[in-house]
């Protein structure tokens, strides 16, 4: 199977999965990416069973909205039953490092307010240790050297995602040669960077179900 083919499975497993779930007053939580984007295309055929969705990227809603779903504010929603995602890479403890499509910050937001959340991925992104995937890190834009500054005395060499603005108007930097063996403890302590807003480790809310498609199928883990 090609990795499209993979991103498909895994997203044909979560409508099962979320299927459930589903009813007249039930907003759901959407992620960004590829994977994600598959998962939407085949929400589409479900778009009567449900009340909307939120989105965490303006690229999901508007492609949320071209299948005629409709997309609500967070703000309007109060807690979602679920939220899907893809991740860039996911580990057994189904921590993650997210972000490779800038949208880290909206995505941790609305993963904050659902009760369950489903990671989606192919079996590339499945990895013993978070880090080979450079970490993205938003910052305010006035903060961008002095983050990185900081960023090099953690150990990382970060870079500055040229010609990216953000959702939310902030700038990126991804960090390269940044293995993580804590990745709770090092979530914390990147957010205590003045001028960070958010960094691409899921790890303090890993996800609760991952579902990873391999070239055997799509197997199901479960958050210990
Ligand atoms: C978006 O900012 C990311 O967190 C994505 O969820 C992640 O990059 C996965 O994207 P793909 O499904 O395209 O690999």
């Amino acid at each position: 199977m090609t990795q499209d083919e993979l991103k498909d499975a895994v997203a044909a497993a979560a409508i099962d999965e979320v299927r459930p779930m589903l009813g007249n007053n039930i907003v759901i939580g959407i992620g960004t990416g590829s994977t994600a984007n598959c998962f939407i295309d085949r929400l589409a055929e479900l778009r009567g069973d449900f009340r909307g969705a939120v989105a965490s990227s303006e690229a999901s809603a508007k492609r949320l909205k071209g299948h005629g779903i409709d997309v609500f504010e967070l703000n309007e929603t109060g807690t979602l039953p679920v939220y899907i995602d893809g991740a860039d890479e996911v580990n057994a403890h189904l921590q993650m490092i997210k972000g490779g499509g800038a949208a880290l910050t909206r995505e941790k937001i609305v993963a904050a307010c659902a009760s369950r959340f489903i990671c989606i991925a192919d079996a590339s992104k499945h990895v013993e240790r978070l880090g080979n995937f450079p970490l993205p890190v938003e910052v305010i834009p006035m903060a961008r050297s002095y983050v990185a500054r900081e960023l090099v005395k953690l150990g990382a060499d970060p870079v500055y995602r040229q010609g990216v603005v953000t959702d939310n108007g902030n700038q990126i930097l991804d960090c390269y040669e940044f293995m993580i063996d804590d990745p709770v403890a090092m979530e914390a302590r990147l957010n205590a960077i003045v001028g960070v807003v958010t960094n691409g480790l899921f790890a303090a809310r890993p996800a609760d179900i991952l579902l990873l498609g391999e070239s055997s199928g799509v197997s199901r883990h479960v958050s210990a």
